[in-house]
């Protein structure tokens, strides 16, 4: 596996307390009229000072609709692009430059060219974790979300899907019309969660609800309860029944789970579930981007015209007003 990069720091700022921390944040972000977007994966320190949480296709709804100039955005780096795909008029911030996703990382613009070779005319579903280049090549975004939405829209029986192999898996089983064709790539954080560690604290807690990620292996899946992305699970644990739940994403779902579910409990299966780069994110480190206005994301022009389209294909399919005319589809 691929070692991440060290996070940037400023060693002044990462010795002041949390509430000093905060102070700061919130008097910079008045000052730069800023927008704070927070994945659900992030730091329960940087989840409080957050305009909007939320998964990847809530996010990008709602760096759309801020009318901020500047945009922080606490993720990773493809959800940044994404932002910055959709607003290229706005300021995009990601706090640590680090900070990316490895899934993402494992498909290029070159692979994929080759791939569409061997699969002519083949429409691409992309995961929204991938670079904007592989965007530029789709013919259609997805989320995790939204992926069988989409999947099932397109008119081709064939379909390629890429980066992710499990979701694409997923997909297939529950859209078996279609001919999948996946792509081998994967999370590193959901792909050390086994099955073993699911089964042991399934003994321990053989009451509690699985609620899983679609990035989680097809022989986790099998036994989940609910499949579903980030925002989906704080909906399916706000209108279940039980009272104690074994979560298969990354560890800082459970933050904003524990804050709108007090009464209810959350196990992580597994301390494997904790991705480095979503963690890179410290309030230090927004404290600094918001000071230096850095590490500002942009999309070169002609990647981001192609990417914003398959962008917005996806979002007019799930009723967001498009921004620009879609020629051609
Ligand atoms: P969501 O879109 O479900 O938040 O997932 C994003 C992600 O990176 C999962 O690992
Ligand atoms: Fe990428 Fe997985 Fe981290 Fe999400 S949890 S950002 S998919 S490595």
């Amino acid at each position: 596996m691929v070692k991440p990069l060290p996070a940037a720091s400023d060693p002044e700022l990462s010795r002041l307390p949390l509430e000093e921390l905060r102070r700061r944040a919130l008097e910079l972000k008045k000052k730069r009229d800023a927008y704070i977007i927070v994945h659900n994966y992030q730091r329960g320190e940087i989840q409080d000072i957050a305009d909007v949480t939320g998964d990847s296709l809530a996010l990008s709804q709602a760096a759309i609709r801020t009318d901020a100039k500047v945009v922080v955005f606490c993720g990773v780096d493809f959800m940044a692009e994404t932002a910055s795909i959709l607003n290229p008029d706005k300021t995009i911030l990601l706090p640590e430059i680090n900070a990316g996703c490895p899934m993402a990382g494992m498909l290029s613009a070159g692979q994929l060219r080759a791939k569409m070779k061997e699969h002519p005319g083949v429409p691409v579903v992309a995961y929204v974790n991938s670079s904007a280049e592989v965007k530029a090549l789709a013919t259609i975004c997805c989320t995790s979300a939204n992926a069988i939405q989409v999947v099932r829209s397109l008119p081709d029986r064939q379909v390629l899907f890429v980066p992710d192999r499990n979701l694409g898996s997923y997909v297939q089983s529950q859209v078996p019309e279609k001919e999948i064709i996946l792509w081998d790539g994967f999370c590193p954080t959901h792909q050390r969660f086994k099955e073993e560690d699911l089964l042991s604290a399934q003994v321990q807690y053989p009451d509690a609800e699985f609620v899983a990620h679609p990035e989680c292996r097809p022989e986790v899946l099998k036994h989940a309860d609910v499949i579903t992305s980030t925002s989906g699970m704080l909906s399916a644990v706000k209108n279940s029944g039980a009272s104690r739940f074994i979560i298969g994403t990354e560890e800082g779902m459970l933050y904003k789970l524990r804050k709108d579910n007090p009464t209810k409990e959350f196990i992580l299966p597994t301390q494997k579930l904790i991705c480095p780069t979503m963690k890179m994110t410290k309030l230090a480190s927004l404290v600094r981007s918001l000071e230096r206005m850095e590490y500002q994301i942009t999309v070169p022009g002609d990647v981001a015209a192609l990417a914003l389209e398959s962008v917005e294909r996806m979002l007019v399919l799930t009723g967001e007003t498009p921004m620009v005319a879609i020629a051609g589809y």
